[in-house]
């Protein structure tokens, strides 16, 4: 790597209603590195990735690159000054291909001017081909996983023929081995003289791949580390402004509370075979797997959303057949998707009434709406939550990308369900707040609440479960009790390694 200033950042501010994102930032990012962008949910890393893609328009300050000046008008503008963007949300097409939406904004044509559909598939094929992946040019986009959805975002920047690749928290959707081959391909892109700037609040990630890291705290430039000469606890201190315990493990006293939920020999064909297990009060249970393992399938047919091929549902001693979440939730079950956007919130509504909507019964006691009491509740997650706001009213547009989730969680706790089921509850959330809702979680249990948990993330799967049942293939493939639970007993089990026998649960 040469030391050259490929893009410069010179005293960046931007303002939106109530809200100061970026406040005289600067800082610069060398040619060909690896550059990591951290910092707090709010800090303002997509506000400034949207001002150097043109989204937005600073209110002060400039932008460099190769020492010239350049005002983006518009996306096109960036994209010509080959700056190519996975933004946070993904952005995809659903009903069209693979390559329709790799060559969304503006598709090779023939000699007079039509789309030209082989060559739209071969140049596809060619950027799949680096990617070593199971589908292909024509496969509707819909139909693929959320992980190889953000595989097509990457793709479709790198078809820009980007040199500067902005990646938005690019692996908060991916399998552990898609997210290795991401990063073989994100280095190969720098051999090949790629800058990339990179967004995650996956610090391991941030040290395995980045050259330097720099960190924003409330839109200001904190620092710059070369990430050879830093470690993870200095980073978070540079971003929460103060030191992190994470080492405290939050398991419930051992004693387990009568049983909730017993599932027994459950199968959804096409999905998953044959699961049973049981959910006791008072307890953390985690279903950990590799993505795709069918631990969210499981919970979407406990909750109704799907039906089930075979098996019972056994819950408080009874069996029930449940057809709709409406039913899930009279019978005191909740569950937390783990596709927010289009399965959780409302974007064009509040806060406030994000949280009425899942909480009506709570805060309408005999009919009757009592606004202060919706007021106290919703003023209580988003204290506890740190949700960044500059007001209860504030339209979930508005807010970033991790504190959008901080609401949909807070809604879903606040209603206080019986059996809580939470799927990847702190995908996208930064460090310090994840600690919050690993403690949020504990109190519901030690409420006499039941907790299931589905977390691809596995130091949290140790850290907050009284048991973590592994899920492979759609199989249940043995449980492990927080007592004998390490990361390689419970990655062997997840990937197959190790055989599951001394593990399976007493019936
Ligand atoms: N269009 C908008 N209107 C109003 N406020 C906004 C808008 N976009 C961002 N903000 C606010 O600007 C601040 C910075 O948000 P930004 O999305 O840049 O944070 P972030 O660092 O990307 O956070 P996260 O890790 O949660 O994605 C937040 O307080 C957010 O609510
Ligand atoms: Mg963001």
């Amino acid at each position: 790597m040469n030391n050259d200033g490929l893009l410069s950042i010179e005293g960046i501010s931007k303002s939106f209603p109530g809200v100061q994102a970026l406040s005289d930032l600067s800082m610069e990012i060398r040619r060909g590195e690896i550059l990591a962008l951290v910092g707090e949910n709010g800090a303002g890393k997509s506000t400034l990735i949207k001002i150097l893609s043109g989204v937005y328009r600073p209110d002060s300050g400039r932008i460099r690159i190769n020492g010239q000046e350049v005002r983006f008008q518009n996306p096109l503008q960036a994209v010509e000054a080959g700056i190519g963007v996975v933004y946070q949300e993904l952005s995809l097409v659903p009903n069209l291909s693979v390559a329709e939406n790799t060559f969304g904004g503006r598709p090779p044509t023939n000699g007079i001017g039509l789309m030209n559909m082989p060559e739209l598939q071969r140049k596809t094929a060619e950027l799949l081909d680096q990617f070593q992946v199971e589908f292909n040019s024509r496969t509707q986009v819909g139909s693929l996983s959320l992980g190889n959805q953000q595989l097509v975002e990457i793709i479709k920047a790198l078809a820009t023929n980007a040199k500067i690749l902005i990646l938005d928290e690019p692996t908060s959707s991916l399998s552990l081995q898609e997210a290795n081959i991401l990063f073989e391909r994100l280095k190969q892109l720098k051999e090949r003289g790629i800058t990339i700037i990179y967004v995650s609040h996956h610090l391991e990630e941030i040290f395995e791949i980045s050259d330097r890291v720099s960190v924003l705290r409330d839109g200001r430039y904190v620092g710059t580390k070369n990430t050879a000469e830093t470690n993870e606890n200095e980073i978070v201190s540079m971003m929460v402004g103060r030191n992190l315990d994470e080492t405290d493990v939050l398991h419930g006293s051992g004693e387990r509370g009568i049983e909730l939920l017993r599932v027994e020999n459950v199968t959804r064909t096409g999905s998953f075979k044959d699961v049973s297990f049981t959910v006791h009060k008072g307890e953390v249970l985690t279903f950990f797997g590799l993505v795709g393992s069918g631990r969210t399938e499981v919970a979407r047919t406990l909750i109704g959303l799907d039906a089930l091929s075979s098996g019972k549902v056994i819950l408080r001693g009874k069996e029930v057949h449940i057809s709709s979440p409406a039913k899930a939730m009279q019978l005191g079950m909740a569950y937390l998707s783990e596709d927010r956007k289009s399965e959780g919130l409302f974007l064009d509504k509040t806060i406030k009434e994000n949280f009425l909507a899942t909480n009506l019964k709570h805060v309408s006691p005999g009919g009757w709406l009592n606004w202060g009491r919706l007021q106290v509740i919703v003023q209580d997650y988003v204290t506890r939550l740190e949700i960044r706001t500059p007001s209860l009213d504030q339209h979930i547009n508005n807010l970033s990308g991790g504190n959008q989730q901080k609401v949909l969680l807070g809604e879903w706790l606040a209603t206080e369900p019986e059996l809580l089921i939470v799927d990847e509850p702190t995908r996208g959330i930064d460090v310090g707040t994840k600690q919050e809702i690993h403690k949020l979680l504990r109190n519901l249990a030690d409420q006499g609440k039941a907790i299931m948990v589905i977390s691809s993330d596995l130091p949290e799967a140790l850290r907050i479960s009284d048991r973590i049942a592994v899920m492979r293939r759609g199989q249940l493939v043995g449980f492990i009790n927080h007592t004998d639970a390490n990361e390689e007993r419970v990655m062997e089990l997840a990937a197959g390694v190790a055989s599951s026998n001394n593990h399976k649960e007493e019936k």
